[in-house]
């Protein structure tokens, strides 16, 4: 099983990965879960050298060339840690995937969504997630959460709220296409988050554990 999750930056992802983690330790057996996210991917060398090179942010780099690096990481990612975790009966939780190249650099930076999509569908042999939690949030709610914590904005956390407002336009088209997008209130509290998450995992996911 598959799950990625997606949403702008400062949704609040990477907070609820964490107590999905805790979580995990305290009732299942690790060893059935395995962590990832993108751009990089957990312990694969090649991907988080692409991954420094995408967020640095004195590096010049235009839309498509962008798209396709995120995309070169991407099929590394899949044929070397992904696809072998699922092969292995692994539940694989991944923090992004091709998702938000279409919201991101397909509509976000005006590629097309469509075109952002066939390619990556092209290069990873049809491979889709299984489920995808979308943490919609909205752009204000973000962004004070982002300036509250000092956080030290990367090359795209710079960019205006316009391509932020594109980048949001796109997941909420993908969430009305795709019927394995779970749309979560990430404007709610940390806890709320976890919880409306959790119980989308226990019903749809851990279920296979039982
Ligand atoms: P993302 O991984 O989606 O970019 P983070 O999990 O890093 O987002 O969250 C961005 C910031 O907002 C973090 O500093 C985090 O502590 C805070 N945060 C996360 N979720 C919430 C929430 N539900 N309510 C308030 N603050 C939150
Ligand atoms: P990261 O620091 O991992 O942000 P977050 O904590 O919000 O996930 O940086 C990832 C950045 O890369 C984020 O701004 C979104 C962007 N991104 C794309 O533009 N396209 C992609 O395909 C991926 C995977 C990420």
């Amino acid at each position: 099983m598959f799950v990625t999750f997606e949403g702008i930056d400062g949704s609040g992802k990477s907070t609820c990965i964490n107590k999905i983690k805790e979580y995990i330790n305290n009732k299942y057996d690790a060893n059935n879960f395995v962590f990832t996210r993108e751009p990089g991917g957990f312990d694969l060398k090649e991907c988080e050298q692409i991954r420094n090179i995408l967020l640095d942010k004195n590096n010049i780099i235009d839309s498509m060339t962008e798209m396709l690096l995120y995309l070169a990481s991407r099929k590394m990612h899949v044929e070397r840690l992904i696809k072998p975790a699922l092969e292995n009966k692994k539940i694989v939780f991944c923090d992004r995937f091709y998702d938000s190249s279409i919201a991101y650099q397909g509509n976000g930076r005006s590629l097309g969504m469509q075109k952002v999509e066939n390619m990556n569908l092209e290069a990873l042999n049809n491979f889709k997630p299984d489920f995808t939690f979308y943490f919609k949030i909205n752009l204000e709610t973000s962004i004070n959460r982002m300036k509250s914590n000092n956080r030290n904005f990367d090359r795209l956390e710079n960019e205006d709220k316009i391509f932020f407002q594109k980048v949001i336009e796109g997941y909420d088209y993908l969430s009305k296409k795709e019927k394995r997008f779970i749309v979560i209130d990430a404007n709610q509290s940390i806890d709320q988050v976890f919880d409306d998450v959790i119980n989308e995992l226990e019903k749809n996911v851990f279920s296979m554990l039982k």
